[in-house]
């Protein structure tokens, strides 16, 4: 398994990458995900942020997007992630959140932030160990699959607090920061 960004060559895989997803991951996105014209636009747009894949073979496992926020928040990047239910549990997610979080600051982005459901485990914990804390908390803000309320917590990573964290990741180095 690699972690590559996101060219036109793949964009066929990640169709079909999201067109296996049920329903409720593909909610994530928040994207047209299964427009190919939307999907192919993605490999060839310049845009601040970026978009990586995993592949393995000719498939795409997993899918990670840093989206710059529009207007007076356009230093603030939203992350979204998601792996391929068969391949979870293995270190997946973590990698891909680790490239979004490399490539994001590398194009300058000071802020970022992830949506995920309250009682997400997995997700709290990869962002957490990425130095991603909790900012807000949104009461009954989503319905799930079966129509139940859910609470959404928005986690935040900012960039200049944590040069330290990232550090102790291994990140600081792999964008040529100074030591120390
Ligand atoms: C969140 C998500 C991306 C995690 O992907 P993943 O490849 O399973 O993640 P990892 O294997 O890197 O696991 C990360 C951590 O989650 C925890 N974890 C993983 N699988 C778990 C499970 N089944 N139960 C409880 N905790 C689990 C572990 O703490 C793990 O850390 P470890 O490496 O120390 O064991 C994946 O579950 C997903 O796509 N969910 C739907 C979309 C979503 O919620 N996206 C996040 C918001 S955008």
């Amino acid at each position: 398994m690699t972690v590559v960004e996101l060219g036109p060559e793949r964009c066929d895989a990640l169709l079909r990458f999201f067109g296996d997803l049920p329903e409720g991951d593909l909610t994530f996105i928040k994207e047209e995900v299964t427009d190919p014209e939307t999907v192919r636009s993605w490999a060839t747009g310049e845009s601040a942020g970026g978009r990586w894949v995993a592949v393995e073979g000719d498939e795409v496992t997993g899918y990670v997007a840093v989206r710059p926020l529009p207007g007076w928040s356009d230093h603030v990047g939203e992350i979204r992630l998601v792996v391929a239910p068969s391949s979870r549990g293995s270190g997946l997610g973590r990698e891909l959140a680790r490239q979004a979080l490399v490539g994001a600051v590398a194009s300058g982005l000071s802020k970022l932030v992830v949506e995920v459901v309250a009682e997400q485990g997995p997700a709290l914990a990869l962002f957490g160990d990425l130095g991603f804390t909790g900012e807000a908390l949104l009461k009954d803000h989503i319905r799930d699959r079966s129509g139940e309320l859910r609470d959404l917590m928005v986690l935040a990573h900012h960039v200049s607090d944590t040069w330290a964290g990232m550090d102790s990741v291994g990140i600081a180095d792999e964008l040529g920061a100074p030591a120390g």
